[in-house]
């Protein structure tokens, strides 16, 4: 896909989100977003079918006569929705996978796996899927230090391949100064997990970063019915994604590819919705008796100016540190009736979940989330109805 039209006339992200992916529909004579389910596809002939299979498996595009050849290697509808998402985050290219951990898999392969630069630097907090996969070993040979955002530049030694971070990080929503983080990175790239701002917020990499990972499962899905990840990047890092993507095969559905895309469109009016309501909703727990502590951006201010400087809101994820601890956590989540108590999180639909036992179960016990922490992802229902909701099930 090429024109980046509304990029280039400064469209705002709301006609962007709308638009990005789309550019040719009307010229192809339709309306909505084109689905190819190939598996494979028809070959020219030998030597451009094989021209095109080379450059798609060293990371490139087809070639213009040769064709997509197979569809690990190349799918029109994950490239349009790679397209869009590329756009959004002001980035040359985007690559898609079938989950955040493929992504997140990917980039680690890519990236730290050659034989003199094996080395990744990661702050914590993270999910605690990242979290697992990095302490696990699951990429081998990787080695990894895990530290403070002020330790990073110590950190960094001559045979690190990579820094990763998150901002606003999982569960408890601290924020991470991405131009600070590049400066004590050096010449080592940066991966921004940018999963909970989204592109809509924050763009990591007009701040430096190489990379801007999303769990697309969350918002930019956005309805809870797709599983998605997808890394906004330089052309160079694309070509090394890709090509990882294209030998370990972990590859977006197109299916998958297309509602990801459509839900790009609502992403901008859904995430200031529900961010008016989360702030609300934050508000209002910390005058609550039963409330120790609200993790949400800003309401400890605003020390290091990072809502102005590198984010354009503060989003739609909050915790809570409960003064009863994990009882108090237990009878919450059981007695919520309009949260659904469930992992995940960036859906229309308002979430409830115990990130120690959860989604965190896995981040070794010193960088657990403590018992007494409950996550909430706040949706699109009305913030009085869910406080009222939280109300009853916290008396
Ligand atoms: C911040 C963050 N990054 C990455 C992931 C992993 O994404 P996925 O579940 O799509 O593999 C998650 C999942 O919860 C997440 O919250």
């Amino acid at each position: 896909m090429t024109t980046d039209i509304w990029t280039d006339l400064g469209a705002d992200v709301d006609s962007l989100a709308v638009r990005a992916g789309r550019e040719d529909l009307v010229g192809l004579g339709v309306h909505a977003l084109p689905i190819d389910l190939s598996s494979t596809n028809p070959l020219p002939d030998i030597a451009r079918g094989g021209d095109s299979y080379e450059s798609l498996a060293t990371g490139g595009r087809p070639l213009a006569d040769g064709g997509s050849v197979y569809a690990r290697l190349w799918n029109p509808t994950v490239a349009r929705f790679e397209s869009a998402l590329a756009q959004l985050e002001y980035a040359e290219e985007a690559v898609a996978f079938s989950s955040g951990m493929a992504a997140m898999t990917a980039a680690i392969s890519a990236f730290a796996s050659s034989r003199d630069a094996r080395h990744v630097v990661a702050v914590r907090p993270l999910y605690g899927g990242t979290d697992h996969l990095l302490a696990s070993g699951a990429v081998a040979g990787v080695e990894v230090t895990f530290c403070a955002e002020s330790e990073i530049r110590a950190a960094v030694r001559a045979d690190t391949a990579l820094v990763v971070v998150e901002t606003p990080a999982n569960p408890t929503l601290e924020l991470v100064d991405i131009a600070g983080v590049v400066d004590s990175a050096g010449d080592v790239p940066v991966l921004v997990d940018n999963t909970f701002a989204t592109p809509v917020l924050q763009n990591p990499l007009r701040h430096g970063a190489a990379m801007s990972l999303h769990s697309a499962t969350k918002y930019l899905g956005g309805h809870g019915d797709v599983v998605a990840g997808v890394i906004a990047c330089g052309e160079a890092e694309a070509r090394r994604l890709r090509q990882v993507r294209a030998i370990t095969g972990g590859v977006l559905h197109p299916l998958a590819a297309y509602l990801a895309h459509r839900g790009l469109g609502t992403l901008p009016v859904r995430i200031r919705a529900q961010q008016a309501s989360a702030a609300a909703i934050a508000a209002w727990l910390v005058e609550q008796p039963e409330v120790e502590r609200v993790h949400y951006p800003g309401l400890d201010g605003d020390p290091r100016g990072l809502l102005t400087s590198q984010l354009r809101g503060t989003g739609a994820m909050l915790a809570v540190a409960l003064t009863g601890g994990y009882p108090a956590a237990e009878r919450l989540t059981s007695r919520v009736r309009l949260f659904t108590h469930a992992v995940s999180l960036g859906g229309i639909d308002s979430l409830i979940q115990h990130p120690a036992a959860l989604t965190h179960r896995p981040v070794s016990a010193e960088a657990r989330p403590p018992e007494s922490l409950v996550r909430l992802s706040i949706g699109l229902e009305s913030a009085r109805d869910l406080i009222a909701d939280l109300e009853h099930a916290l008396r």
